[in-house]
């Protein structure tokens, strides 16, 4: 049989710090401190345990309150000022009360007098690491709750996908390993990107996005690699490239399969020897990097068709994170359009207007090509029309002015048909006419999709090509 075992223990090699000048007393108490279990480092003054401690120390400090130079007791003091949780147990001279008290108001966590009982230190010292250990579980919680719900008014959307992609972004924003984020343009790509950036221990260091397909590629190298003075004409001073600019931080190298193959080559190599030479360079400097990277067509299919080198994508795809399109994402559009409009409104000093019955249809069945990117815009348009020009949201975002308006044509049947209509247009174009796959996403028996298909006068082959609109 299992026990449970309780919560937040310290682990067995958790630090204890011995303060003491005394070489007898330090060997006494790492004996009997390691004999418990816990891992030792010994010092002999109040700075030297200072500067082996830190906000993140896992274990606890045992100090002697006599010290030559600074006592316990300033010493108690200053390690309260740096983190008041971390647990400070003194050992004071035996029978000397007023010390013992003042320690403890002090905020000692326990004091032992001398001599000692080995047993009882071993427990007192246990104790007090289990107490950190709680204490460290905690703020870690608190952080993490913190993050996940900045991280949810950043990546907005509460379909099962995308719960699971703030959940492994979260996660793998705690590794260095390489991130490839592949999806249809207007995804969030580059939201996911920064994301992984601002929750990981690099967020203070920089985020250098290089879009190599947005520039000349004559300008690409000295971009990224950077140049020394005099490396070739009209280089007159030397400049550092993004690579090297991105040092301790996150490299974000958006629409990969554009970027022009020789580079692709030279990319490999800073990539395997994690160095980069300056055009023009004579030693190659030293890079430490995250690397993030996206692409908005399949990367495979980049490689079969010598788009992409291979052994560039797998030094990139340590990771893949796959956003699905908005399309797929079920009721993730009306509360992107809500939360949009509401930030619009704020924004321009308008009031939120409120979307009709036939907008949310619209909503929830347009195929959104261009995805978040165009919805956002539509949310903007929706808000900046409102008051002087308000447009069913379908012409704002198609300009097709004929797809309108059942509800100006009849009412709620003809409403109700619209959107039954646009939901089994959709579900028919998404799995290519594959009545089997249409049934089980829209969740009907055959018999009642056909029936339903023939009364809106729906067919196999009308919907089976695809006839979306340009990316707005
Ligand atoms: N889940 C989301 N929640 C809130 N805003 C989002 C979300 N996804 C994307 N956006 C917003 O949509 C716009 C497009 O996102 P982003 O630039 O990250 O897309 P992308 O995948 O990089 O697109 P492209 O392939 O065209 O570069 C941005 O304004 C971004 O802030
Ligand atoms: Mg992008």
């Amino acid at each position: 049989m299992t026990s449970i075992p309780p919560q937040s223990q310290a682990s067995t090699n958790t630090p204890v710090l011995i303060v003491d000048d005394d070489p007898s007393m330090r060997a006494a108490l790492r004996q009997w401190i390691r004999l418990a279990d816990f891992e030792t480092i010994e010092v002999e003054t109040t700075d030297q345990a200072m500067a082996n401690l830190g906000p993140d120390f896992k274990g606890c400090v045992v100090s002697d309150v006599m010290l030559d130079g600074e006592d316990g007791m300033t010493l108690l003091r200053r390690v309260s000022e740096l983190d008041s949780d971390l647990p400070v147990i003194l050992i004071t001279g035996h029978g000397d009360v007023p010390m013992a008290v003042e320690a403890m108001r002090a905020g000692a966590y326990d004091f032992v007098e001398k001599p000692f009982d080995p047993d009882l230190i071993a427990e007192v010292v246990r104790r007090a690491c289990n107490r950190r250990a709680l204490v460290l579980e905690n703020r870690a919680l608190k952080t993490q709750i913190a993050d996940s719900s900045s991280l949810e008014s950043r990546l907005i959307g509460n379909s099962p996908a995308m719960q699971a992609l703030r959940h492994q972004i979260l996660h793998f924003a705690q590794t260095d390993a390489a991130v490839l984020i592949t999806g249809e343009t207007g995804t969030g790509k580059e939201v996911i990107a920064q994301a992984l950036h601002d929750f990981s221990a690099r967020k203070s260091g920089p985020f250098m996005a290089i879009n190599a397909a947005a520039l000349p590629e004559t300008m690409v190298e000295a971009e990224l690699f950077g140049h020394e003075a005099g490396a070739f004409t009209g280089a007159d001073r030397q400049r550092i490239g993004r690579i090297e600019a991105a040092n301790g931080g996150v490299l974000f190298l958006d629409e990969i399969v554009s970027m022009p193959m020789a580079l692709q080559a030279k990319l490999l190599r800073v990539l395997q020897e994690r160095k980069v030479d300056r055009i023009g360079g004579h030693k190659p400097i030293n890079v430490d990097i995250r690397l993030v990277s996206a692409a908005n067509v399949d990367p495979r299919e980049a490689v079969a068709s010598g788009r992409l080198r291979e052994d560039l994508l797998f030094r990139l795809n340590a990771i893949e994170l796959t956003i699905p399109p908005l399309r797929e994402r079920g009721r993730d559009s009306m509360l992107l359009f809500d939360t949009f409009l509401n930030r619009f409104a704020v924004q321009y000093g308008m009031e939120a207007p409120a979307p009709s019955a036939q907008d949310e249809a619209f909503l929830q069945t347009y195929e959104w090509p261009g995805n978040v990117r165009e919805l956002r815009n539509a949310a903007e348009r929706f808000v900046l029309n409102a008051q002087v020009n308000p447009q069913p949201l379908e012409i704002l975002v198609t300009g097709r002015r004929d797809a309108v308006s059942p509800i100006a044509a009849g009412g709620l049947k003809e409403l109700m048909d619209a959107y039954e209509r646009s939901l089994i247009e959709g579900a028919l174009r998404r799995h290519d006419s594959k009545i089997a796959d249409v049934m089980r996403e829209l969740n009907v028996p055959r018999r009642t999709l056909n029936e339903k298909m023939a009364r809106l006068g729906l067919s196999r082959e009308k919907t089976g090509g695809s006839d979306v609109p340009e990316n707005s």
